[in-house]
């Protein structure tokens, strides 16, 4: 794992729209794995802004987003297909037929996870994985407790993650208590993941996940195990990590950062 801090939230932002925009100019046809949120919102904007401005191509792009609310139709405003058709596909020139997510209304929703995966594996497994951390540690809707080694699947929402998200909807009482989301197992099946953390809210369960130990009980430290993993914090989620002035200095002076500073 590399732990990348950048002073501000937009620089953060900035690096990882870097890294995405490289990826895909490099392979066009990429696999991306996906991820909604608050802290995703500036990144979408910014990856808009290069598509509009800088020509950024999506057109051969392949998408697949990590969740999905168990009971949401596309329509609602509140279901990550809605806000990743609002924050991004809707503009740019991806191809809408190569974007997925999982399917909410699924009626046997464990078929559902097993099609999902099936179709990640048959274009080839997803080259890079963006992902962001809930305050329970979890990444995609990995609760605590999620195993190691899960696959798509439904998971009940922690209290937590619903006081975190409920906000969001026109009636806090109307937020799904269930999501169906990629297993841990299945994100740590990208090539390349990324984890963009942002905010001073972060900064606890975001040491916990990067220095603390690996435990089901904070999904987000299975990245640990992930052989190429990178994390892109703004110094205020980065606060409580003990080992910062390391970090930065790696990559004030790894080279395969060189073209990203
Ligand atoms: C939701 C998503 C997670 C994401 C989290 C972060 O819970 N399922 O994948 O990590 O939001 O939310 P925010 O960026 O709003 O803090």
């Amino acid at each position: 794992m590399q732990v990348i801090i950048r002073d501000t939230k937009k620089e953060a932002i900035e690096l990882a729209a870097a890294v995405i925009a490289h990826q895909i100019t490099i392979k066009p046809t990429s696999v991306l794995g996906l991820a909604t949120g608050r802290t995703m919102e500036g990144l979408y904007a910014r990856l808009v802004e290069m598509h509009q401005q800088d020509g950024l191509d999506f057109s051969l792009a392949v998408t697949f987003n990590l969740d999905e609310y168990a009971g949401l139709p596309p329509t609602h405003k509140n279901s990550y297909r809605y806000y990743m058709n609002h924050h991004l596909f809707g503009k740019v020139n991806i191809d809408l037929r190569n974007t997925h997510l999982p399917d909410g209304m699924a009626a046997d929703p464990e078929a559902e996870g097993a099609r999902y995966d099936a179709l990640i594996e048959d274009v080839g497994g997803i080259d890079l994985q963006l992902l962001s951390i809930g305050e329970t540690g979890h990444i995609g809707f990995n609760e605590p407790l999620s195993a190691m080694f899960s696959r798509t699947r439904v998971k009940a929402l922690t209290p937590k993650t619903i006081e975190q998200n409920s906000p969001l909807f026109d009636s806090p009482e109307d937020m799904p208590r269930f999501a169906i989301t990629m297993g841990v197992g299945t994100i740590l099946e990208a090539a390349r993941c990324v984890m963009l953390v942002t905010g001073a809210n972060k900064a606890d369960i975001m040491a916990r996940a990067v220095e603390g130990p690996v435990t089901s009980m904070i999904s987000a430290s299975a990245l640990q195990l992930h052989p190429n993993c990178t994390v892109i914090a703004d110094a205020a989620a980065a606060d409580k990590l003990e080992q910062k002035d390391y970090y930065r200095w790696i990559f004030d002076h790894d080279p395969q950062w060189d073209r990203f500073r």
